[in-house]
């Protein structure tokens, strides 16, 4: 009996450990659920227009100051528009993460 609750003890330890990595939102998801991948493309070299960005490896200062511009509209021009009816889905903690995400892929 006793050695049973033992093996019970890892799995517990998982399951406590479990909230707090997914209070860290991962870049990638990130990109995927705030629907960027719907314009940007999965790749984020893809995008669904020739006049859209490709975001992969650009610098991650820049995107982050773009993406705070689009959103508070300090930055409106060409097709900005299309992006700032979504910039409600993130904050800046999760902009900073995208712009660190985009930073690490490869052109
Ligand atoms: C509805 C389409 C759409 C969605 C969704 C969208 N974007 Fe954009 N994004 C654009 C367009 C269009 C531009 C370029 C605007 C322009 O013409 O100047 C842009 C520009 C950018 C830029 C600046 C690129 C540069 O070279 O200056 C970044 C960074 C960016 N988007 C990141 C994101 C991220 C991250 C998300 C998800 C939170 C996102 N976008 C969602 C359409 C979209």
């Amino acid at each position: 009996m006793r050695r049973s609750i033992c093996a019970w003890i890892p799995v517990l330890g998982l399951a406590l450990a479990a909230p707090s990595t997914a209070q860290t939102p991962d870049g990638a998801a990130l990109y995927r659920e705030r629907t960027c991948i719907a314009c940007h493309g999965p790749d984020a070299k893809t995008p669904i227009l020739p006049v859209y960005p490709k975001l992969a490896g650009q610098n991650a200062d820049y995107a982050l100051q773009q993406m705070q511009d689009i959103k508070s509209g300090a930055r409106s021009n060409g097709h900005t528009a299309a992006m700032k009816g979504i910039m409600y889905l993130v904050d800046d903690e999760e902009m900073k993460i995208l712009a660190e995400y985009l930073a690490s892929l490869t052109p």
